[in-house]
């Protein structure tokens, strides 16, 4: 499902009601939240926006476990860390309980290892078997259609039993650690937050019926649960018949 929202701010607003909406709703019948959270500046904002004392207040942080859909191979303190950049402008903001942030460690670890530490770690926190199955992940949108840090071109997008996988990332020089396509498709809700006129052409592009997974984001299609695209009027700006809700 695609929103178009007037600018940063509304989509921001907007995907921090429809976070409250489902966790409450989630808290109610099993009594936690698990939402796997994002890198990049767009998810970030949302981060800031729900810091906000009045927002904040709406959530039972102390229901909500915090997972990593990605996370760059550098130490925590590193400022590419994905889940040091939470801890410093999100979590210092609110009271979350340590044991209710699950990071992808990297330190003292190779990237392989870093992998199977994290696989480990959700199979104790997700047991059963089954892929686990996030009530909540949120994903951003690279120009070049990647998603987490599922890049085109990446032999790790064809993963169907690992649920964690350390990819070598040509852009980065470096390694990155990702949950798998199988993991991401096993979500109750998933939500990209895309915002930016740079966007709109890959927006466009992956909205195109003919460009059929072309790119990594079009290969996430949730089996059992829900798609959205929570996108501003700039990145919507090349989407044929846009309009704002
Ligand atoms: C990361 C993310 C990555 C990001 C997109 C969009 O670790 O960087 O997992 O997939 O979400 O690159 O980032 P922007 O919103 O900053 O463009």
């Amino acid at each position: 499902m695609l929103k178009v929202w007037r600018n940063r701010t509304e989509l921001y607003q907007q995907a921090g009601a429809l976070f409250i909406q489902l966790s409450k709703r989630a808290i109610s019948v099993k009594g936690r939240f698990t939402v796997a959270l994002s890198g990049g500046a767009t998810p970030q904002g949302l981060y800031l926006s729900l810091a906000d004392p009045v927002i904040q207040k709406q959530f039972s942080w102390e229901k909500i476990h915090f997972f990593w859909g990605d996370e760059r191979f550098v130490p925590k303190d590193h400022p590419d860390s994905n889940s040091g950049w939470v801890k410093k402008n999100f979590f210092s903001k609110i009271t979350v309980p340590e044991s209710n942030i699950h990071p992808i460690e990297t330190d003292g670890y190779t990237p392989q290892e870093a992998a199977r530490v994290y696989e480990k770690r959700l199979k104790t926190f997700f047991p059963g078997g089954d892929f686990p199955r996030f009530d909540l992940i949120f994903l951003g949108l690279g120009e070049d259609g990647h998603t987490a840090s599922l890049f085109p071109g990446l032999p790790e997008l064809e993963e169907q039993v690992k649920w964690v996988v350390a990819p070598y990332v040509k852009k980065d020089k470096a390694a990155r650690i990702t949950l798998t396509l199988p993991v991401f498709n096993s979500a109750d809700q998933i939500v990209f937050l895309v915002a930016g006129q740079e966007k709109a052409p890959v927006l466009k592009a992956v909205f195109d019926p003919q460009k059929k997974e072309n790119y990594p984001a079009q290969r996430i299609q949730p089996i059992r649960g829900s798609l959205s695209f929570y996108v501003d009027q700039a990145a919507a700006g090349q989407l044929p018949g846009k309009n704002v809700r």
